[in-house]
């Protein structure tokens, strides 16, 4: 069959790298892709919002799988144009419908989905620019550090966590006033801080069935030791340590059985990733966040250690058969470790050339913002590459990364040397 993957980062690489090498797939096309994915893959100058060009490029190359990378199109109901248009009903969508894409798109609908279905997460109120008063009341019922998240797409930027209280409700007003997040900020979530240690968990479901996949934990501070600005991600490792099979046991009881069902219940259509950032407090788990895609670079450690056919199993999410499919993973570690351009995620430049990226020996290298020019691989965005290796240990594993990372250059580069520090 035809496969059309949506998104241009390090995850969609990983994406296209798998799936290139399924029997099942005939041809495969990322939109729009970037310097790696062309090397598995075509690129094709879509953007992944655009749906009618999406749908005019399906109908043309006789698409039968759409993967949707990013949370964007999702977020805005690829899943259901496609179904609701009778040109392309055969094609199958990976990723929720519209109402399941809330969860990420929404973090109010994601905390009364929470609430309705008693799944574990940190207690909340949301308000308006009506209610900003009776906020900046409950921000002084509460302990500090105090989280404000706007309730929409904020390009993962939307959440504060403040230690005073008069800056907590001086944000509060302006996020809701002065809609210091846009649109994305009309609704905030007010809710208590969890101070713990964070992983997450990959699920993957058809609906009514579903498989947990490979847990990893993303470094999202640019600097070491967790410090200085968030990022998409700096590195990751898989499995996380300290997810041992007792603690994996009360996320599936307490999260994902609970969250499946919660779907079917509430009768939203489904199929495709869950992506739950968990929080561990006193060995409990908490849930800090739904996405409704896979994470990047979660993706670049979780998918390469996924040995089964991932088109196989992305199939028996359209007939609901997932139960029926036996997961093979690889049981030892991965690791990334992203490469940023200079002044990541502030302003950077763009268009560096890379070299030594065919030196690399024993490590994959995923691209993220990379392109061709002529002969030449540059740079194009914040997170340039992701170097993923394998070891018995995320010890080993990193090592080799590391090893391959000095064979790689490219001006300003930057990287973080810590990755794995807190395990
Ligand atoms: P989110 O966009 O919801 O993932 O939030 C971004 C980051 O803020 C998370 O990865 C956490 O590190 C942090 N965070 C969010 N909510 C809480 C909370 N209730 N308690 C502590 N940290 C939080
Ligand atoms: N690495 C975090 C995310 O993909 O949202």
């Amino acid at each position: 069959m035809n496969i059309l993957i949506l998104g241009s980062g390090g995850r969609e690489h990983a994406f296209a790298l798998k799936i290139s090498q399924s029997k099942l797939c005939e041809n495969l096309y990322v939109a729009p892709g970037n310097g790696g994915t062309h090397q598995v893959a075509t690129n094709v100058s879509v953007s992944p919002t655009d749906f009618q060009s999406v749908k005019k490029f399906v109908l043309d190359n006789q698409i039968t799988m759409l993967v949707v990378g990013p949370e964007d199109p999702l977020v805005h109901g690829v899943y259901d144009f496609f179904k609701n248009d009778s040109d392309l009903q055969h094609v199958q969508v990976v990723g929720p419908s519209k109402e399941g894409a809330k969860l990420e798109g929404s973090k109010e609908f994601a905390k009364q989905f929470m609430q309705r279905h008693g799944i574990p997460t940190a207690r909340y109120e949301s308000f308006t620019k009506e209610t900003v008063e009776r906020g900046c009341q409950f921000l002084s019922t509460m302990q500090p550090p105090y989280v404000l998240k706007a309730d929409g797409l904020a390009a993962g930027k939307g959440v504060l966590i403040i230690n005073d209280l008069s800056q907590a409700q001086s944000e509060l007003r302006n996020m809701l006033l002065n809609e210091k997040f846009g649109s994305a900020s009309q609704k905030v979530v007010v809710e208590e801080f969890l101070d713990g240690i964070e992983l997450s968990c990959f699920v993957l479901t058809d609906g009514k069935n579903y498989k947990i996949l490979p847990t990893a934990k993303d470094y999202k501070r640019v600097g070491e030791n967790d410090q200085g600005l968030n990022t998409g991600g700096m590195g990751a490792v898989s499995p996380v340590p300290f997810a041992d099979a007792d603690f994996m046991q009360k996320i599936e009881e307490r999260i994902v059985q609970p969250t499946i069902a919660g779907l079917k219940k509430d009768s939203i259509e489904y199929q495709g990733f869950v992506f739950i950032g968990l929080i561990k407090v006193k060995g409990e788990p908490y849930v800090i966040e739904y996405n409704v895609r896979m994470g990047d670079p979660e993706t670049e450690v979780v998918l390469p250690r996924i040995e089964s056919d991932l088109v196989a199993v992305f199939q028996s999410l359209r007939s609901q058969t997932l139960d029926e499919l036996t997961l093979q993973i690889n049981p030892e570690s991965a690791t990334t470790v992203m490469m940023v351009s200079g002044g990541y995620p502030e302003d950077y430049e763009k268009g560096k050339i890379i070299t030594g990226v065919e030196n690399v020996s024993g490590s994959i290298v995923f691209h993220a913002g990379t392109a061709r020019k002529g002969d030449d691989l540059v740079t194009s965005g914040g997170r340039v590459l992701a170097v993923t290796s394998f070891g018995k240990d995320f010890k080993e594993a990193l090592k080799k990364s590391y090893e391959n990372i000095e064979k790689i250059h490219f001006d300003k580069m930057y990287f973080r040397k810590d990755i794995g520090f807190d395990l």
